[in-house]
């Protein structure tokens, strides 16, 4: 175990990046060709593991596997007690690292997500201290409890993969997953998640209640617990790594890129919105639908896998006349009329 480096920053301070910061920040990437059979049976083995877990909730599981893939972040909008938080565990357990956690509140400050400078009278420099930030996984639970000023502390470290802090900038562990929950909007004490918030998230799901059947199960095996204990790791953050990488090369051929570009114009235009789809949300509609094309075992991907993800790509990052509920509404409508290349 190293002892961390000692670093200079901007403007010529010595600072110290911490062991434990250091073993994350490391480059993960093989640097080789990506291998897409690989990537394929990680993400089978991530679907399977997650749906061992969560039970009745493919369109949760999908959505996960696809942020994984895609490298971006998870938004999961829904009531207590529908497996959240075992879903974030799952994540972590399966993708073979631990799980960072932050329970939102009122009083939560930024640096009580990003870390703090400290002066360390032992080394006589100012050290940086990371927050729970600094961790390949990270749920953020109820993030709309928190005051905007700390949710708006997240906008760096989740676009730009960095955080800074008194000045200097400190790269986050890559891969980086957050998973942002939050209860329904408009609850009384939420802060709802700014446009810009919101639309750094690649995707977002909600569970839902299960079937009688699937409650049964888990009110008779303990709320499902032994399933999240005999979960076993499907990879490791190197491993994940290299799928993100083999998914950035799944072959997009114009005509299917043009078609996510068109449904996102459509949202724009359609007439039950007051904001539409961000060319953020197009870039990740087509990444998205790389990493469906991936789960779904090919090396190319379709329209049909832009059409898959589209609403959970798209749905929450619209401002849409009748409310949130409206945005699928608008996005189904926008797939309903968008003409569908390649067929
Ligand atoms: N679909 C499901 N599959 C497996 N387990 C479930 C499911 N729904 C609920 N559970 C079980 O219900 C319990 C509560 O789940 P969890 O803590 O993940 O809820 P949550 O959505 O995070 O709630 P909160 O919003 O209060 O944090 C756990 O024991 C979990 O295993
Ligand atoms: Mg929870």
């Amino acid at each position: 175990m190293t002892s961390g480096i000692d670093v200079q920053g901007p403007d010529g301070e010595a600072a110290h990046v911490p062991p434990r910061l250091l073993a994350l920040t490391g480059d993960q990437s093989t640097g080789g060709p990506p291998d897409l059979d690989d990537a394929a049976s990680f993400a089978r083995d991530l679907h399977h593991g997650l749906s061992e877990v969560l039970l009745g909730a493919p369109g949760a599981v999908t959505a996960a596997v696809v942020a994984v893939l895609s490298g971006s972040h998870l938004l999961i909008e829904d009531v207590p007690g529908v497996g959240k938080t075992v879903l974030a565990r799952a994540l972590a357990i399966a993708l073979g690292t631990d799980l960072s956690r932050v329970q939102g509140h009122p009083d939560l400050l930024p640096s009580d997500i990003t870390g703090v400078t400290v002066f360390s009278p032992d080394t006589g420099a100012w050290e940086f201290r990371p927050g729970p930030v600094f961790a390949h996984v990270v749920l953020l639970d109820e993030m709309n409890r928190t005051p905007p000023r700390t949710q708006s502390a997240l906008l760096e470290a989740m676009e730009e993969q960095q955080v800074s802090v008194d000045g200097e900038s400190w790269p986050l562990p890559r891969p980086h997953l957050v998973i942002g929950t939050q209860n329904p909007v408009g609850q009384l004490g939420t802060y709802p998640l700014a446009e810009s918030q919101l639309d750094r998230f690649g995707l977002s799901t909600s569970i839902g209640y299960p079937s009688a059947e699937i409650e049964t199960r888990l009110v008779l095996h303990n709320g499902g617990r032994y399933a999240l204990d005999a979960l076993k790791p499907v990879g490791d953050p190197a491993r994940w790594q290299q799928t993100i990488d083999a998914t950035a090369a799944v072959h997009v051929a114009t005509p299917v890129a043009e078609y996510a570009v068109a449904l996102v114009r459509a949202t724009r235009s359609s007439g039950s919105v007051r904001l539409g789809a961000s060319p953020r949300a197009a870039i990740s509609l087509l990444r998205s639908a790389q990493a469906y094309a991936v789960l779904s075992g090919r090396t190319y991907a379709t329209p049909q896998d832009v059409q898959a993800v589209a609403v959970a790509c798209l749905a929450h990052r619209l401002i849409a006349d009748g409310g949130p509920a409206d945005g699928p509404t608008v996005v189904q409508d926008a797939v309903a009329t968008t003409p569908v290349p390649l067929t």
